[in-house]
């Protein structure tokens, strides 16, 4: 159901100004991130139209495979069918609203567990126990709704409205970058995901700063990564933030740059929530679920070059830790910012025009749907 929009909040979303360069703008106001009328906006403007990556598609190669999942209120199910066909679906039975399927596994047909309704493997209700003496009953009107889904890199994505704009347009130029990087070598190694009291974007605006918190916060990264050949670009719907490693060992890190980051980092951020960061022989991937004004959850991949023997056991081991410690990092940082943008005393900042200008990037992009939204002119500036 869509609300009315109040004047109140359309008054909140013109607080941002899109139209000013890097040099003379404001960040959003403190309200964008604790709001809760905001949130439900981002909700459907933003976050309802956008493509997640959902399953990995070495998970999802046998006819029957599936996985599901619920992103921003909207449980899924994705799967392979009897053809080889990637399909996805809205997975709420069409009984009584139940998800058809939980977690992840292979199956000829699609069983629902409250009252075993069953659909075939495109969706097609198949079976419906104990409703002799119904009348008006349309099975073929009681498919499972289908929902856009695509394959790209080593996932497959849906999206929830089905009238979202096309994804490969949007990649294109960032697919090219990483199959330059060889990522179709990289195979998953785990996942692990961590809650923050935060909201999303909170954390997307700190890793869009530019590596300015990165000298500040993250010593060990620090160590590994130059500074000084840190570079920002920015494209329609993605940035892409690169690094060198650095050129002599540091004592703050026993990771050794050379093997980690190799030939150089690419932190590159896909709106509105999902970041690639490829270094070295190793891929780490951040997909930021929203879950509240205040609360978000941080999904990990961590996908390497596969290599034999302890010592790329080792060299496995001692890169995802580096990964987690950069995450703790970042997880205090991300939940003490929200306290401060909680305070009656803060309402908004400023960026450092050749370091935040991602970030800016990020909060003019976030405008534009937001203004659509609520119906301001200018939306597409
Ligand atoms: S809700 Fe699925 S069978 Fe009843
Ligand atoms: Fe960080």
């Amino acid at each position: 159901m869509l609300e009315p929009i109040d004047a109140a909040l359309r008054d909140e979303v013109a607080r941002f100004d899109p139209t000013l360069p890097v040099e003379e703008a404001s960040t959003p106001p403190s309200s964008w991130y604790v709001s809760g009328a905001i949130w439900e906006l981002e909700r459907r403007a933003v976050l309802g139209r956008a493509w997640q990556p959902v399953a990995s598609l070495h998970e999802l190669v046998e006819p029957g495979a599936y996985a599901s999942g619920c992103s921003v209120g909207e449980p899924w199910v994705v799967l392979r069918d009897d053809e080889g066909e990637l399909r996805a679906f809205a997975n709420a039975c069409r009984h009584k609203g139940r998800e058809v399927v939980r977690g992840q596994g292979r199956a000829e047909s699609l069983v629902c567990g409250y009252h075993a309704w069953s659909y075939d493997l495109r969706g097609r209700l198949r079976s419906a126990p104990r409703m002799a003496g119904i009348r008006g009953f349309d099975r073929e009107a009681l498919s499972l709704p289908s929902l856009p889904v695509r394959a790209w890199g080593p996932w497959a994505w849906i999206a929830t409205d089905p009238q979202a704009p096309a994804l490969a347009p949007r990649v294109a130029e960032l697919d090219a970058m990483l199959a330059r990087t060889g990522w179709d070598r990289l195979r998953l190694h785990s996942r692990v995901s961590w809650t923050l009291a935060c909201n999303w974007k909170v954390y997307v605006d700190n890793y869009l700063d530019g590596g300015y918190h990165v000298p500040h916060m993250h010593p060990s990264l620090d160590a590994q990564i130059d500074m000084a050949s840190y570079r920002i670009e920015l494209f329609e719907e993605f940035s892409v933030q690169t690094a060198a490693p650095v050129a002599a060992a540091d004592p703050r890190t026993a990771v050794d740059p050379t093997q980690r980051i190799g030939g150089g980092a690419i932190y590159a951020w896909l709106y509105p929530n999902f970041m690639i960061n490829r270094y070295g022989p190793c891929m780490d991937t951040n997909l930021v679920i929203p879950l509240g004004p205040d609360r978000c959850r941080v999904d990990y991949e961590f996908w390497f070059e596969e290599g034999e023997g302890e010592a790329a056991r080792a060299f496995v081991e001692q890169s995802i830790e580096q990964a987690a410690l950069t995450q703790r990092e970042d997880i205090e940082i991300c939940e003490s910012v929200q306290r401060g943008l909680g305070s009656r005393h803060y309402d908004h900042g400023r960026y450092a025009p050749r370091v935040e200008h991602g970030e800016h990037h990020f909060h003019r992009r976030l405008a534009q749907d937001l203004r659509r939204a609520v119906g301001l002119t200018g939306a597409d500036q």
